[in-house]
């Protein structure tokens, strides 16, 4: 069977699934996004990732294009026509579709809604987790407004194709002050050497990862040091691990930083019990 995607308001073969060239997210990058994990084909920390999209979109003064309970049907049955137990959903809205002019079109133009299903080898996932991945730095150079989840990645593409041209899974921004601040599409952390756990705080100019909250919560439930402090890629290394979190990473141990080894570089103890302990959580908190 096909892939299914949905586009505003039917469900149409993924091959044939267009949008119109004067969509607002296609000229501007004037829409949001989301990406939830699928376990078992239920949405991953389900509520988590409704509230952020809905704060997108109120600081975008999009309107959201159905109500919470409708979407959360419609999301369900793109799973579900696309009969995936573990992968991933992707949505996204756009101001809509518009004569391109810079400021919003008129107020009755309805947001574009896109969603697509895509299927997630848990199997090889694991195996990419027992061996950890290489993250390497760059210059933090995006706009002020990381919070909101906008599809305007265009820094994130460049990052991550650095990291992958250099064999690493992901790249992470430096500061001007030489903090780390996040990766291209994943909340880095480190277990420093008092074996306390680091994740820069949501002051900073960060996605307020649903997966790193989450796991702020498994953390303290286990009884584990957590501080919300910013690190730099040289304490990175010195670090006892790394791991980045994300919907399409989980929680993975990072074990190399721009080449140079984190502690014995190989995926440390917290990092494994972690992922263990947040994919049950997750589990438990799908829709
Ligand atoms: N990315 N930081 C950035 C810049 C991200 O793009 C993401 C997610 C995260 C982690 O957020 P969450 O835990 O809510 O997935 C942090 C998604 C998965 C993506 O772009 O595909």
């Amino acid at each position: 069977m096909g892939r299914i995607a949905y586009v505003n308001g039917r469900f149409v073969p993924h091959a044939e699934a267009v949008v119109h060239i004067e969509d607002r997210g296609y000229q501007f990058a004037d829409a949001v996004y989301e990406v939830w994990a699928l376990f078992d084909g239920r949405l991953a920390d389900a509520e988590g990732h409704f509230a952020r999209l809905e704060r997108s979109l109120s600081e975008l003064r999009i309107p959201m294009p159905m109500s919470r309970a409708a979407l959360t049907v419609v999301l369900r049955e793109a799973v579900r026509r696309n009969r995936v137990r573990e992968g991933l959903l992707y949505l996204q809205v756009s101001r809509g579709v518009a004569p391109r002019e810079h400021p919003f079109p008129a107020e009755d133009t309805p947001p574009a809604v896109v969603i697509t299903v895509s299927r997630v080898d848990r199997a090889a996932s694991e195996a990419r987790a027992a061996k950890g991945v290489g993250v390497v730095t760059t210059a933090e150079n995006r706009w002020s407004r990381c919070d909101i989840k906008t599809v305007g990645l265009l820094p994130n593409v460049l990052a991550k194709q650095k990291a992958k041209e250099a064999g690493a899974v992901e790249a992470w921004f430096v500061d001007d002050l030489g903090f780390v601040t996040e990766g291209g599409s994943s909340n880095a952390w480190i277990v420093d050497g008092d074996g306390v756990l680091r994740t820069r705080d949501t002051n900073a100019n960060i996605l307020r990862g649903v997966t790193r909250l989450s796991l702020l919560d498994v953390i303290r439930e286990a009884g584990l040091k957590v501080e919300e402090r910013p690190f730099t890629p040289d304490e990175a290394r010195a670090a006892k691990e790394a791991f980045i979190t994300g919907a399409g990473s989980l929680v993975l141990p990072v074990v190399s930083v721009d080449g140079k080894p984190v502690g014995n570089g190989v995926p440390g103890p917290i990092a494994t019990k972690l992922r263990r302990l947040y994919i049950e959580r997750a589990k438990a908190h799908s829709i």
